[in-house]
């Protein structure tokens, strides 16, 4: 198993693993995780397949939470935690047996999706937010989760996000990859869902996904959809689903504060303008426009 200790310039490690040049987290419950990763983009997909795409921390849960409830015509709390049906933390026999309509999620770069699922144009959801704020909610993260086996500081973190020194690697290679994505392939049914728009107007926002997925709907079914998946009922009702084993001190911590600008009580003056000063540089042609505050 090639697992591999990430280190930052203090000398503290991320525990990875590395699958052909990209770090994944490892997952110990799936068999030969490496080629499972590896063999995802051949996995048979159907033609009512939604594929969430993200990078990790922006919202994920969330929109597979919203997602299986639209898809599945009734508000009602999802079973289980998005885990179950992560095409990179599940066995290609899982995802066979997922029932239809199947509501998948994925953190890889479409080069790695299922091929078929865009051979068959599967609509996808694309969720993307702010990377200050997931910077922040991604520390938070590595210092949780015991897989990870990290007591870094943010200081030393910070500039390890920047180059992608983490699990999916770069944020901005990921963000520009399927900006790519959408302006190589214009027609291809992609919906991108902002973060920030969903915090301000979710009920617009599940329309939006709702009208993209060709559900049927009404004022009701939305507003309740929105209740359920509002950050505190989620996170009393999903967060005692995670396995308090993977949790340091036991505590299951995935739903922290789910909100726009925490990055604020973070950063200090200089790490802030090292962000921007990267984040100009590699985004200056990027179409992506997005809200750091609301
Ligand atoms: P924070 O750490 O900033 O709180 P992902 O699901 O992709 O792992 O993203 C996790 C982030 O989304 C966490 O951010 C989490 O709290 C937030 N989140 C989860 N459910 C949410 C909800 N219903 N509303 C708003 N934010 C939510």
């Amino acid at each position: 198993m090639p697992v591999v200790r990430v280190p930052d310039e203090s000398g503290n490690t991320l525990t990875l693993l590395e699958v052909d040049g990209t770090y994944r987290a490892g997952n110990s419950s799936v068999p030969d995780h490496e080629n499972e990763i590896r063999s995802i983009p051949t996995w048979q997909a159907r033609d009512d397949d939604v594929l969430i795409c993200a990078y990790p921390k922006s919202g994920t849960h969330w929109l597979w939470e919203v997602t299986s409830m639209l898809t599945r015509n009734k508000a009602e709390r999802i079973p289980g935690v998005k885990e179950s049906a992560m095409l990179e933390l599940i066995q290609q026999s899982r995802f066979d047996n997922l029932p239809s309509p199947r509501v998948v999620n994925t953190h890889v770069q479409y080069g790695q999706v299922p091929k078929d699922m865009l051979d068959r144009r599967c609509k996808i959801l694309y969720m993307i937010r702010n990377p200050k704020d997931v910077s922040v909610s991604f520390y938070n993260h590595h210092v949780n989760l015991l897989d990870y086996e990290f007591t870094g500081s943010w200081e030393h973190y910070l500039p390890r996000f920047l180059r992608g020194d983490v699990d999916c690697g770069s944020w901005f290679d990921f963000t520009l990859s399927w900006e790519n994505f959408i302006l190589q392939i214009p027609d291809y049914p992609i919906l991108v869902i902002y973060y920030e728009d969903m915090k301000s107007n979710p009920v617009l926002e599940i329309e939006r996904i709702a009208t993209f997925l060709e559900v049927p709907y009404d004022d009701v079914f939305i507003q309740s959809i929105a209740q359920l998946c509002d950050f505190n009922t989620m996170k009393s009702d999903k967060e005692p689903l995670e396995d308090a084993d993977d949790w340091r001190g036991g505590k299951p911590d995935m739903y922290r504060r789910g909100e726009v600008g925490d990055w604020k009580n973070w950063f200090i003056v200089g790490q802030n303008d090292l962000f921007d000063t990267v984040y100009f540089e590699r985004m200056q042609n990027s179409k992506t426009n997005l809200r750091f505050s609301l």
